[in-house]
C-alpha cells in the first residue's frame, strides 16, 4: 500500500504505522521501519545574530560533519507573521515581542536536516537555551553568551518538527537525495 501523506514528514507516526500494519511480511515491515527511522527530519535555523556574526559555515558544518543529510536550505528575512507563528507557544511570555523583533531583524538561514534520531541529536548539538549553561562543544556553548542571542533554533520534538518544516518550507523546496558516501555513515 502507498505510504500515508504524513509518512515522509512524521517519522514517529510512520514507525507506528509500520509496526501496526497487518498482512505485511516481516521483511517488508522491517524495510518500512528502516525507511521511517532514517526519514526523521528536523527544522534548524541560524538566527540573525549567527548570520550577522559570520557563523553560517561554522554552524552548518557542525551538522554536515556529524553526518546528517541536508534536505532543505534557504536564507530569508522572516515576516512578522511567520515569526509569530513560529514562536506561537511563547506568545504570552514577556520576551515574546522582543523575540519576534529580533528574529525578523535580518536574514535567517533555514534548514531541514534528515536522519535517524536527528531531532534529539540536533538539540544536543545546539546545547542549552542559556548559552552560559550550554556545554562546551555545543554550538551555543562554543559560540554564544546570551539567551537573547543564542544563534540557532532547533525543533524540540516530532510534532514541532513537522509544524515548523511545513511553516518554513514548501514541499517542493525539500530535496530527496542520497549522499554518495551514505554507506560510510549508516550501516
Ligand atoms: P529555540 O526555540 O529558539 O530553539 O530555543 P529553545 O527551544 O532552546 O528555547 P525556548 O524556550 O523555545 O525559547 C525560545 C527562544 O526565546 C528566547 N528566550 N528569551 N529572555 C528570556 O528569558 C528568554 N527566554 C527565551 C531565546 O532566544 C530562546 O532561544
Ligand atoms: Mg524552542
Amino acid at each position: 500500500p502507498p505510504p500515508p501523506p504524513h509518512f515522509f514528514f512524521h517519522a514517529h507516526q510512520a514507525i507506528a504505522d509500520a509496526q501496526e500494519s497487518r498482512g505485511l511480511g516481516d521483511v517488508y515491515k522491517r524495510q518500512l521501519l528502516n525507511i521511517a527511522m532514517t526519514l526523521e527530519r528536523t527544522f534548524v535555523a541560524i538566527k540573525p545574530d549567527g548570520v550577522q556574526r559570520g557563523l553560517i559555515a561554522e554552524i552548518l558544518g557542525r551538522f554536515e560533519t556529524k553526518g546528517f543529510k541536508l534536505v532543505g536550505l534557504k536564507q530569508l528575512t522572516p515576516s512578522k507573521e511567520l515569526a509569530e507563528k513560529h514562536y506561537g507557544v511563547h506568545k504570552d511570555r514577556p520576551f515574546f515581542s522582543g523575540l519576534v523583533d529580533f528574529i525578523t531583524s535580518g536574514p535567517v538561514v533555514a534548514m531541514v536536516w534528515e536522519g535517524e534520531g536527528v531531532i534529539a541529536s540536533a538539540r544536543k548539538l545546539i546545547g542549552a537555551t542559556k548559552p552560559l549553561e550550554a556545554e562546551p562543544g555545543t554550538i551555543r556553548g562554543d559560540l554564544a553568551v546570551n539567551i537573547g542571542r543564542n544563534v540557532i533554533h532547533g525543533s524540540d520534538g516530532s510534532d514541532t518538527a513537522v509544524f515548523e518544516i511545513n511553516l518554513w518550507f514548501q514541499e517542493n523546496e525539500l530535496v530527496d537525495w542520497n549522499p554518495s558516501d551514505q554507506a560510510w555513515r549508516v550501516e
